[in-house]
């Protein structure tokens, strides 16, 4: 079986001024459709960088990067804005919604040019709200909502394209713990729902919904035994 998602020897380096940052720096993954992976690392270690290359929202600067046998680095903007609306569903450590919009509003909003009749749109909004359990907060703003709703509805505007790939940068980094878990719960049955998830975190305790570990320093991807002897000489 091929990999939905393969890295080869992917580079995203960075010029500022007259230093390079070498933020992903040669990496190979596989990462099979229905996975839950989970990226850990330290700040820097170049986690987001990759997961914004993943998602196509950011180009590698060497190397190959191939999703359900298309490589991105080939596909031009218009291409690649097409994979992002399409295949993947977007969530951040910080919500991103528009706050001038209802919740129902900002489920919406990347069907915005698809062409859905807006009755449509509507209702597949609605079941969304529905699924993260926020059917009965729909025309709130998110400045009425809590954190973790917030993030909730984030979540349902990541699912409203029906991605195949869901890519969630630190989705719990804002989030209470309680808040937290009910975010991993809903991610969990997404990944049970057959959904390919990659998600970033630095909270250990979020490893037990991951089917597999990736383990980043330096833009380097490394075994578990090596991130943890390093995090181990820097508790000394
Ligand atoms: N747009 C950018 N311009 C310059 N440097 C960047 C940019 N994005 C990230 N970096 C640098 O790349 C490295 C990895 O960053 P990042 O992927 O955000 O790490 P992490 O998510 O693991 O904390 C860091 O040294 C960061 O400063
Ligand atoms: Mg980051």
């Amino acid at each position: 079986m091929t990999d939905f998602i393969q890295t080869n020897h992917l580079k995203k380096y960075f010029t500022i001024g007259d230093q390079e940052v070498r933020a992903v720096d040669g990496v190979d993954i596989g990462v099979e459709r229905g996975t839950f992976s989970i990226i850990m690392g330290p700040s820097g270690s170049g986690k987001s960088t990759l997961l914004y290359l993943v998602g196509g929202l950011d180009r590698p600067t060497d190397g190959q990067i191939v999703v359900d046998g298309i490589s991105l680095a080939d596909m031009d903007e218009n291409a690649l804005a097409i994979y992002r609306r399409n295949q993947v569903g977007f969530i951040f450590q910080s919500y991103n919604l528009i706050s001038s919009m209802s919740a129902l509003e900002n489920v919406i909003f990347p069907l915005r040019f698809a062409g859905v009749p807006d009755r449509e749109r509507k209702e597949r909004a609605m079941q969304l709200l529905k699924l993260v359990g926020l059917e009965n907060r729909a025309h709130h703003r998110p400045t009425e909502l809590s954190g973790g709703q917030q993030q909730r509805v984030a979540i349902a505007r990541a699912l409203i394209n029906n991605p195949a790939l869901i890519v969630a940068d630190e989705p719990t980094g804002n989030l209470d713990s309680r808040s937290g878990f009910m975010l991993m719960e809903l991610l969990g049955e997404l990944h049970t729902s057959g959904r390919t998830i990659m998600m970033v975190t630095h909270d250990p305790r979020m490893q037990k919904f991951a089917t597999h570990l990736i383990y980043l320093m330096d833009g380097h991807v490394v075994t578990e035994n090596e991130f943890l002897a390093e995090n181990e000489m820097h508790k000394q």
